[in-house]
């Protein structure tokens, strides 16, 4: 499973993207306006820093709108993929930019019938939400589990991002389903890395030097 950073925060996305263990990124209109500048200087800077998919959402809601506004924001680079909302309009906009070969991440996925009519008009990936469904007293991963059986019955080749990801347990659930990518916030990264047997482990092994290690 490939793991993408789901941030808008240039800090952040150097600090994982050192650590060697992304291969992506996902914004969202809430993410960028956290950051308080430019959204296209930031999709740029994000497009500069990490050698892989970048996704930058789409504000309006209308097809003609997400097209105009999606040719613009892939033209900033090679690596950007449009983010568009999983409604009508998104998908007529998908088929659009899929025959212009411009790469889309369906977004706003709530479930598997919405995952199969997305890739139906050719998105390059779909972004299921997890943590929102486990938010509204669902099992937020059944529909990673379930997008990616659907997929894998007629070799769809979307590629599925587990998203809305809330905790370390959401990622390994995301893995055991089978799911493409997920795209994980910094926290959720800080949380993974950590075990306090390795902190111990440590402790113990300087210890130990220090009672052979020459002065
Ligand atoms: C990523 O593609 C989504 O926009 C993001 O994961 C949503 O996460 P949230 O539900 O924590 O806001």
């Amino acid at each position: 499973m490939k793991l993408f950073i789901d941030t808008a925060n240039i800090d952040e996305i150097r600090e994982i993207n050192n650590w060697g263990v992304i291969c992506g990124v996902t914004t969202n209109p809430s993410l960028i306006a956290k950051e308080g500048r430019d959204f296209k200087e930031v999709i740029k800077e994000i497009s500069s820093i990490v050698d892989g998919p970048i996704s930058a959402e789409v504000i309006s809601l209308e097809s003609d709108g997400m097209v105009e506004e999606a040719r613009e924001l892939a033209s900033i680079n090679d690596n950007i993929v449009i983010k568009i909302p999983m409604t009508k309009e998104g998908l007529k906009a998908v088929k659009i930019l899929s025959n212009e070969n411009i790469k889309t991440n369906v977004t706003l996925v709530f479930s598997p019938s919405q995952a199969l009519l997305a890739a139906k008009a050719g998105a390059s990936y779909v972004s299921p939400f997890v943590g929102r469904m486990d938010d509204i007293g669902n099992e937020g991963i059944d529909i990673v589990k379930d997008i990616v059986e659907i997929y894998n019955n007629y070799g769809i080749e979307t590629e599925v991002i587990a998203a809305s990801v809330r905790n370390p347990m959401h990622v390994l659930s995301a893995a055991r389903a089978g799911s493409h990518i997920a795209t994980i916030p910094y926290n959720v990264f800080e949380q993974m890395v950590k075990h306090p047997m390795t902190n111990l482990g440590i402790k113990q092994f300087l210890k130990d030097w220090e009672g052979v290690s020459p002065k």
